[in-house]
């Protein structure tokens, strides 16, 4: 089964595409996540794209839609794949048609996340992750159990994005509105989409995405 998560920044794409590659197998594909590795290791592509992605803004389709096509290669994709934060544009959704088709794959459904725009930003702002093991926390939501202690692997280590700050938040909000929110209908009239609570409780929302995926 392969699924997009769809959904602006913050609404929980990235915890809840986790989840379901923890219970199901299915494989996370973070345009995101691969994207600010190439960052770190400074490749050509993360040379192009880190201002970009501090600025907020989008990527080009290229380079997004080459290293998913890329990563579609690998094995491991053929269980399943959960793409989170792709396709951002038209011409990304059509490029993912494509990749798919290639491949002998299809897609099965586009999992909207309905969220409230005003909250994302405090969930966003106050996010942070353990430098260690990638654990997601949040300044009010989720804290570690122990202060400066991952709860997971015992790191002392917590990092920010740098585009996690109020103006770029709004940046990639309107990047949002602009060109991803209008590539839904084109998965609408193809009988896809199914829309779930995003600002229920993590755990309620995993049950409601489960739901969908097992035709319940
Ligand atoms: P990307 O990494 O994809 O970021 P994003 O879309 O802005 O999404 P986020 O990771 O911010 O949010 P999320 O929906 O995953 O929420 P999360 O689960 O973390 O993209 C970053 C940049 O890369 C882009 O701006 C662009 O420059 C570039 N890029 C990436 N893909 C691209 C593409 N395809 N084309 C072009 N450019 C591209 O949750 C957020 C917080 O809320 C967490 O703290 C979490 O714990 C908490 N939370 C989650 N769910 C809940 C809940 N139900 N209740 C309470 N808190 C919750
Ligand atoms: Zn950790």
């Amino acid at each position: 089964m392969n699924i997009i998560l769809l959904g602006p920044p913050g609404a929980g794409k990235g915890t809840q595409a986790s989840r379901l590659e923890h219970d199901r197998g299915m494989v996370q594909l973070s345009t995101g996540d691969m994207l600010r590795a190439a960052v770190k290791a400074e490749t050509p592509v993360g040379l192009k794209a880190k201002a970009v992605m501090e600025a907020g803004e989008l990527v080009s389709d290229d380079i997004v839609s080459a290293i998913i096509g890329e990563r579609l290669d690998q094995p491991d994709t053929e269980k399943g794949a959960i793409f989170d934060g792709y396709p951002r544009t038209a011409a990304q959704a059509e490029s993912l048609d494509g990749l798919l088709a290639e491949r002998g794959r299809k897609l099965d459904y586009v999992i909207e996340l309905k969220v409230d725009e005003d909250a994302l930003v405090d969930r966003i702002v106050g996010r942070f992750t353990c430098a260690n093991c990638g654990e997601g926390y949040h300044d009010k939501y989720k804290l570690p159990k122990v202060k400066g202690t991952c709860d997971v692997c015992g790191g002392h280590e917590f990092k920010r994005r740098p585009d996690d700050n109020a103006e770029t938040v709004r940046t990639r909000m309107a990047e949002y509105r602009a060109k991803t929110a209008p590539i839904l209908p084109i998965y609408e009239a193809r009988g896809l989409v199914r829309r779930v609570d995003g600002m229920a409780q993590i755990d309620t929302v995993t049950k409601e995405i489960e739901a969908v995926l097992d035709g319940k």
